[in-house]
């Protein structure tokens, strides 16, 4: 009191306030995504607005009633299940890591062998595979981070505030341009690498790494590596991976095939084929100093994820996952031929090009002229922020949300990008009527804005 009484009288009251660090302070303001979803989410009707900027995952297909025997399977099995319900470890519970292991060499995933495998140790993360993107900022070197464009902006924009410089390299449909990356690793202060940060099926886009680009940029890290004498770590982040659904696609390869010097680190998830709620993230690679530290991190951090999520988890890929991964693909697959119908009937005449429809859920879609920026009529078409009456003033009338493609280009192109003409919607949480209905509106403020324009 007697501190507080003292900064009162001597110290304009605005000064009186909390030492951040650094970190701290550029956590101060929400990035752009979070302050425009969350101004959304304040006042979102619900049968009315229509939410497809979040990644939710398809309600439909999270497996409630198997997850719930599960749970009690787990809690009646102590035996293999031990204090389930106590403090986990920091790497992670046994009977997920083999479970995950022999999920893995049962489908022949990545084609990793027995004894690749065994030669590979697995830890489980905190809370996701997000949690361990966490902690390999916090305990790789602060440098320069080598990503696709357009990239996972919720992923840079942490590392951002976290003092990372965000290098980009073009994408085409086979994923990040090896040619590119080639040209940039000549180009850049190669002494400034912390790491490369690859996303197999790429957010936004959808677009899924060819088996070709993957070995070629597993090469071109080690070629880096060697001629700098310290390994670059290579982390693949196999997020959707396990929900690429179209069949006729080449089966991925894991990019640990390609590791002659033990880089690669292979992030998966179970989010995106069990449950997000079950918050589990595992990291594949090497037993080395990285995956030490990446273990000492989740320690800190309060342990691996909940103990009885890891033995429910561990439990359901034993028993069920099999099954369960066909009906999501299947759910995924179904969703997404609609849509795709859906965008080249109703948008097909504005549009450049579009990705997605293969894996994942979202669709990555480029106009050909309209922007879609936070400040473009487009936007402000779909939030009824015109000004003009007609499309603002009826308060039924519904508003959309999408992830401008300008948050997924780096910072110093924002503005100059085509990512100014992009857009990701996701269709994981909405069903079909609803994914009708935005892309209606989509048309609808298309119309709009070509209208206004002449
Ligand atoms: C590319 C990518 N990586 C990681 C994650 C996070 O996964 P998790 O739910 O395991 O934290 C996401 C989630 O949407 C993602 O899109």
């Amino acid at each position: 009191m007697k501190c507080r009484a003292f900064a009162r009288h001597f110290f304009c009251l605005d000064m009186y306030t909390f030492l951040l660090s650094n970190f701290g302070d550029k956590s101060l303001t929400p990035s752009p995504v979070n302050q425009m979803t969350a101004s959304f989410s304040k006042d979102f009707r619900q049968g009315v607005d229509i939410n497809l900027g979040v990644g939710y995952v398809n309600d439909e297909t999270i497996p409630h009633s198997q997850l719930a025997e599960c749970f009690q399977y787990v809690l009646a099995h102590t035996e293999t299940y031990k204090n389930a319900l106590n403090y986990g470890s920091a790497d992670g519970s046994e009977n997920l890591r083999n479970a995950i292991r022999n999920y893995y060499l049962r489908n022949a995933i990545g084609g990793i062998t027995n004894p690749l495998m065994d030669s590979k140790t697995i830890c489980i993360g905190a809370n996701g595979a997000t949690s361990l993107l966490d902690s390999l900022a916090e305990i790789l070197p602060q440098g320069i981070v080598i990503t696709a464009e357009p990239n996972y902006y919720i992923y840079t924009e942490t590392l951002q505030r976290k003092g990372f410089e965000i290098c980009t390299i073009p994408e085409d449909s086979h994923g990040m341009r090896s040619d590119l990356l080639q040209k940039t690793l000549e180009q850049i202060d190669t002494e400034k690498l912390s790491f490369f940060y690859i996303v197999t099926v790429n957010n936004p886009s959808s677009i899924i790494l060819s088996n070709d680009r993957r070995k070629e940029i597993v090469e071109l890290a080690t070629k880096v590596s060697r001629k700098l004498g310290r390994k670059i770590p290579v982390i693949f982040d196999k997020a959707y991976e396990d929900i690429i659904f179209d069949t006729t696609i080449e089966k991925p390869l894991s990019g640990l095939l390609f590791d002659k010097d033990g880089l690669v680190v292979e992030l998966g998830t179970l989010s995106k084929i069990i449950a997000p709620a079950l918050r589990i993230g595992y990291a594949i690679a090497d037993n080395s100093d990285l995956m030490q530290a990446l273990i000492q991190k989740t320690s800190d951090i309060g342990f691996s994820a909940p103990l009885i999520n890891e033995e429910m988890a561990a439990r359901f890929i034993d028993c069920h996952i099999d099954d369960h991964a066909l009906k999501v693909r299947a759910g995924y697959r179904e969703k997404a031929n609609a849509l795709q119908q859906l965008i080249q009937t109703h948008l097909g005449t504005y549009l450049e090009r579009y990705s997605g429809g293969q894996a994942g859920f979202y669709f990555y879609l480029t106009f050909k002229q309209i922007e879609t920026h936070p400040g473009s009529l487009f936007f402000a078409y779909l939030s009824r922020k015109t000004g003009d009456p007609v499309v603002d003033g009826n308060p039924m009338n519904p508003r959309l949300i999408y992830v401008p493609g300008c948050f997924c280009v780096s910072q110093n192109d924002r503005m100059k990008s085509e990512g100014q003409r992009q857009l990701r919607i996701s269709y994981g949480f909405e069903d079909i009527p609803e994914l009708e209905r935005a892309i209606l509106l989509m048309r609808d403020a298309a119309e709009y804005v070509s209208k206004t324009a002449l």
